[in-house]
């Protein structure tokens, strides 16, 4: 840790942090330092080189000390600043919901961009977000696609205060309606309306495979955010069941997929009368997004 007795500039302390958190093997050591730094001195990343050479007070020497500990103890660092940014948008985190991925900025992409192209006829997008976690898609979809309002639905009621939180700050309240609900234990009558949408990165990691997640992962996110508690594969059957009753006649699913389960979703919304299914994969090439449509029986 940096000794009081000497002054600490920044550059002193992005310099000092980069190496010690590298050498007690953490990755993106320089961001984190920077962002945590950031959070210190109340300052944007880009300022920080700009006052390089600004020593630290004791008070914030003291603070970023306290921020480092917490990094050191394996809180993501996001956790520790309580903010992200998710399709540019800074949304608020904390330990009630899981942190947004880079990753469900493929599927927030792909839904947008379907919204723009297939509905911009429609009068208006009636879309269903299942397990809506700090809200970071329904906020994104309502944020960027004109026409639309949401239904964002989770268990967890602590997810879902965090989710109005975020809905305030970005200005998309009046476009979603929180509900808390388990999406496992509803009913084909669970909602009056039909959707035009439904769209859900839920918990799909196999029960088996928690053990292998990171320790940032595992020891401070959600454990109901992340797993089924089962194969993985729950909430994609219960949204291929589900899909015909909740969804307008040729309304659209789109889901995240972890690894390797994207041809199983999609072969679950095929058995379901799922059609023209399509894969899209993330920038490491896993196959991470299914969409389908589904009609409802008998009139395909
Ligand atoms: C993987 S997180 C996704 C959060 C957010 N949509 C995102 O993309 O970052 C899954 C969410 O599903 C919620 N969830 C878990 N079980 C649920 C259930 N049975 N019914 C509704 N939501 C559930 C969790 O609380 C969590 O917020």
């Amino acid at each position: 840790m940096p000794s009081q007795e000497k002054v600490w500039t920044v550059i002193d302390l992005i310099k000092w942090g980069t190496g010690y958190l590298t050498d007690k093997g953490f990755d993106e050591a320089r961001l984190t330092v920077e962002l945590l730094l950031s959070e210190t001195l109340g300052l944007k990343r880009f300022d920080l080189y700009v006052k390089h050479d600004q020593p630290l007070k004791r008070g914030e020497l003291d603070k970023f000390k306290v921020l480092l500990k917490r990094r050191l103890s394996h809180e993501p660092v996001q956790y520790i600043i309580g903010k992200t940014n998710f399709y540019s948008i800074d949304l608020k985190v904390d330990r009630r919901a899981l942190i947004p991925r880079p990753e469900t900025e493929i599927l927030a992409e792909t839904i947008i961009d379907h919204c723009r192209t297939y509905l911009s006829q429609r009068e208006h997008v009636r879309i269903l977000d299942v397990g809506t976690g700090s809200g970071c898609l329904a906020i994104a979809v309502a944020k960027f696609v004109k026409n639309s309002s949401l239904t964002a639905i989770d268990r967890s009621d602590v997810a879902l205060e965090l989710a109005k939180e975020n809905a305030a700050s970005t200005g998309t309240s009046e476009k979603i309606e929180f509900v808390r609900s388990d999406f496992l234990a509803l009913e084909e009558n669970g909602f009056k309306e039909s959707f035009d949408i439904l769209i859900s990165n839920p918990p799909y990691v196999p029960e088996k495979e928690l053990a292998t997640l990171s320790e940032d992962v595992r020891e401070f996110e959600p454990v109901d955010a992340l797993s089924d508690g089962s194969d993985g594969l729950t909430f994609f059957r219960k949204i291929s069941e589900m899909a015909p009753v909740l969804l307008r006649d040729g309304g659209w699913v789109f889901v995240e997929t972890g690894f390797d389960q994207a041809q199983k979703v999609s072969a679950l919304f095929a058995d379901q009368g799922g059609t023209e299914l399509l894969v899209k994969k993330d920038l490491s090439n896993i196959e991470r997004v299914v969409r389908s449509r589904f009609f409802s029986k008998g009139s395909a």
